[in-house]
Parts: structure tokens; C-alpha cells; sequence
């Protein structure tokens, strides 16, 4: 049996160990902290030799995972700036392939010296693969197509919307029908007829007579300068 007597006893000697041991320990944990700083700067060793397998396998599968990744993207960069280096390529092909070539470019726009068509005749040129028509009119054919009246027509234009300078008429030579080549100077109406299925054109190009529906095609063309037509 423990009396009152020996608790009290037993307390004190205690709580007197304590006491005695408290410094110990401060500075026991002082020296650890010390030795932990002293450390800090030093190189940690390589403990792989220590370490169990599975901790280095793990560790190397992890290597190994970032080689691969890095390589996927590497192959994955260089297939990339190949395939956009031959996209380029091919489309330069392409769009080069569709430009037209000099002889096409050459064929694109017709210079003509007025000169050399007497007033009163049509000449045909070739242009672009048609035939072209420039008529250097009189001052009775030019009175003649202005007053006629264009609700008669069956492609109603007037002579004024056809033409830039009265006296030159310029037309493509292909009829509205089905794409004879019409005769100059001949027909019902002085311009233009075609002997296919006979329709009648007058000195604007307009349908008059016959199957065709529409006037012949005015091409775009400027004159840049008294003497000089240019076509295209
Ligand atoms: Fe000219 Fe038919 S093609 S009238």
C-alpha cells in the first residue's frame, strides 16, 4: 500500500529529475539544429546503392518515361515543320500551274492602230481564241443605228451604251445563236449576218432579225490614245 506520505514522496522526486534533465535536452536540441544548418550547404550523397530495387526501378521507369516523351515530341515537331514545309510547296505548285503561261498572257489584250481601217469597213481580228470585230462607221451608219427606237428591240440597248466613240464599233464575232462566226456587211440591216440559221445584225451589233437572242458582246477596251484601241 502506497500512504499519502510516499505520493508526495514520489512526486517530488520527480518533478526534481525533471529539472535536472530539462537542460540536457535544450541543448541536445540546440546541437541537433546546429549539426542540421552545418548540413543544409553540403552535398547530399548518392544513396542509390542503399536504396531497395523497387525504389530505383520506379525511379528509372520515371527517366525513361521522360526520354520517351521527349523524343515523341521532338518526332511529332519534325513531321510537323516537314509536312507544312511540303503543303507549301504543292500549293505553290498548284496556284503556279493555274497562273497563265507568257504566250496566253501575251494574247490577253490586243493593241490596234485605228489607221488602218478605212472608214465604212469592219475588220476581224483574232483575239483570245474568237474573232474580234472593229467597225469604223460612217456618219450615215452612226445617224442611222442612234434613232432607232430601242423598245423595238429584242435586247433592248442603245446605240450610245454600245459604243465609247461613235464612229468605232467593237464587238466579238460570235453569234448569239449557236456561235457562228457571222459575215460583216451583210443582212437586212447593214451590220452583220449570220448565214447558220440567218440572224440579222445592224452596225451596233444588235439582233434584228433571226434565232439569235442577244446583241453580239461588247469586250471591255479603251482607246489610251486618238489612234490606238486596246482590247482585253
Ligand atoms: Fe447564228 Fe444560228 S448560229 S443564227
Amino acid at each position: 500500500m502506497i500512504t499519502a506520505v510516499s505520493r508526495t514522496y514520489l512526486r517530488a522526486s520527480t518533478q526534481a529529475v525533471c529539472n535536472s534533465l530539462k537542460p540536457a535536452v535544450i541543448a541536445t536540441t540546440q546541437a541537433t539544429q546546429q549539426v542540421r544548418c552545418l548540413h543544409s550547404d553540403l552535398q547530399v550523397p548518392d544513396f542509390s546503392p542503399y536504396r531497395r530495387d523497387s525504389v530505383n526501378n520506379a525511379k528509372r521507369k520515371n527517366d525513361s518515361e521522360e526520354s520517351r516523351k521527349a523524343f515523341s515530341y521532338m518526332m511529332v515537331g519534325g513531321a510537323a515543320v516537314g509536312t507544312a514545309y511540303a503543303a507549301k510547296g504543292l500549293v505553290n505548285a498548284f496556284v503556279g500551274s493555274m497562273s497563265a503561261s507568257a504566250d496566253v498572257l501575251a494574247m490577253a489584250k490586243i493593241e490596234i492602230k485605228l489607221s488602218d481601217i478605212p472608214e465604212g469597213k469592219s475588220v476581224t481580228f483574232k483575239w483570245r481564241g474568237k474573232p474580234l470585230f472593229i467597225r469604223h462607221r460612217s456618219e450615215g451608219e452612226i445617224s442611222t443605228e442612234r434613232n432607232v427606237p430601242v423598245s423595238s428591240l429584242r435586247d433592248p440597248e442603245s446605240d450610245d451604251q454600245r459604243v465609247k466613240k461613235p464612229e468605232w464599233l467593237v464587238v466579238i464575232g460570235v453569234c448569239t445563236h449557236l456561235g457562228c462566226v457571222p459575215i460583216a456587211n451583210a443582212g437586212d440591216f447593214g451590220g452583220y449576218y449570220c448565214p447558220c440559221h440567218g440572224s440579222h445584225y445592224d452596225a451596233s451589233g444588235r439582233i434584228r432579225k433571226g434565232p439569235a437572242p442577244l446583241n453580239l458582246e461588247v469586250p471591255a477596251y479603251e482607246f489610251p490614245d486618238e489612234g490606238t484601241l486596246v482590247v482585253g
